[in-house]
């Protein structure tokens, strides 16, 4: 699903990426934890091709965006990343736009759905999120929880084979971090990969099926830390 191998990022001439392997196979949830700094916002936004890495290789669903460190042309990478999905910290809605304007943005735009379909998928994505009833309203009228499910949603709509968080629960209290774990493992029983970035230690062996850790540009098995 996700094949990252010997990737190596420098801002300047900080090291921040040591080469990097990682693989996430279908339906898996890994969970990165480590100490600030270390490179994991850094990672999955080489990952999701919002940064360029100088080296390494990185495969999303079985097709190259990037072979040492060379990546394909702009109309290949648009068409590869529709595989991937990323929820950001912030969760970055479209705040002139209501819960169901946010979702059918990209469908229509990026899949080229037409309005009804993209209408009809996102209301099978709101059933789901339990959000039905916050369809018409805006993300200034949602809790925090909800406005995370509406990125989510967002994301979902471009049915995605893997899915990047990064510090989901930051934003939310015990409850809704337990309510989000369950959503993430429902949609990882459906088959979707899972990579998420937390600090949040209860939560990361709660919901992953395997954790890494990651500190200065370099990722270790298992826990090398605890908060
Ligand atoms: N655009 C940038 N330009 C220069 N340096 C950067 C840039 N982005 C990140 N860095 C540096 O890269 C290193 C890794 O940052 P990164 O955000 O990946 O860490 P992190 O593991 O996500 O930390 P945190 O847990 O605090 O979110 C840091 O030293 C940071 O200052
Ligand atoms: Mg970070």
């Amino acid at each position: 699903m996700l094949k990252v191998s010997g990737v190596e990022k420098k801002f300047g001439n900080t090291e921040v990426l040591k080469g990097i392997d990682l693989n996430i196979d279908t339906g898996e949830i890994l969970v990165i934890v480590g100490p600030s700094g270390g490179g994991k916002t850094t990672l999955l936004r080489c990952v999701n091709a919002l940064e360029h890495c100088d080296n390494g290789s990185i495969e999303i669903n079985g097709r190259a965006i990037c072979k040492d460190g060379k990546y394909v042309d702009k109309k290949t990478m648009a068409e590869i990343r529709k595989d991937i999905g990323l929820v950001f910290q912030n969760f970055n809605l479209f705040p002139h736009m209501s819960v169901l304007e946010n979702i059918i943005e990209a469908p229509q735009k990026v899949l080229g759905m037409s309005k009804k379909d993209a209408i009809k998928k996102a209301e099978e994505i709101l059933g789901f999120l339990d959000l039905e009833d916050k369809k018409n309203n805006y993300p200034f009228e949602l809790s925090g929880g909800q406005k995370q499910r509406v990125a989510i949603g967002r994301a979902l709509a471009l049915e995605p084979k893997i899915m990047c968080f990064d510090e989901p629960t930051s934003a939310l209290d015990p409850g809704l971090t337990g309510e989000f774990a369950n959503l993430i493992k429902k949609l990882s029983n459906n088959g979707m990969g899972m990579m998420i970035i937390t600090h949040d230690m209860e939560f990361a062996k709660k919901v992953s099926d395997r954790i890494v850790s990651m500190s200065e540009g370099k990722l270790q098995k298992g826990l090398i830390f605890e908060e």
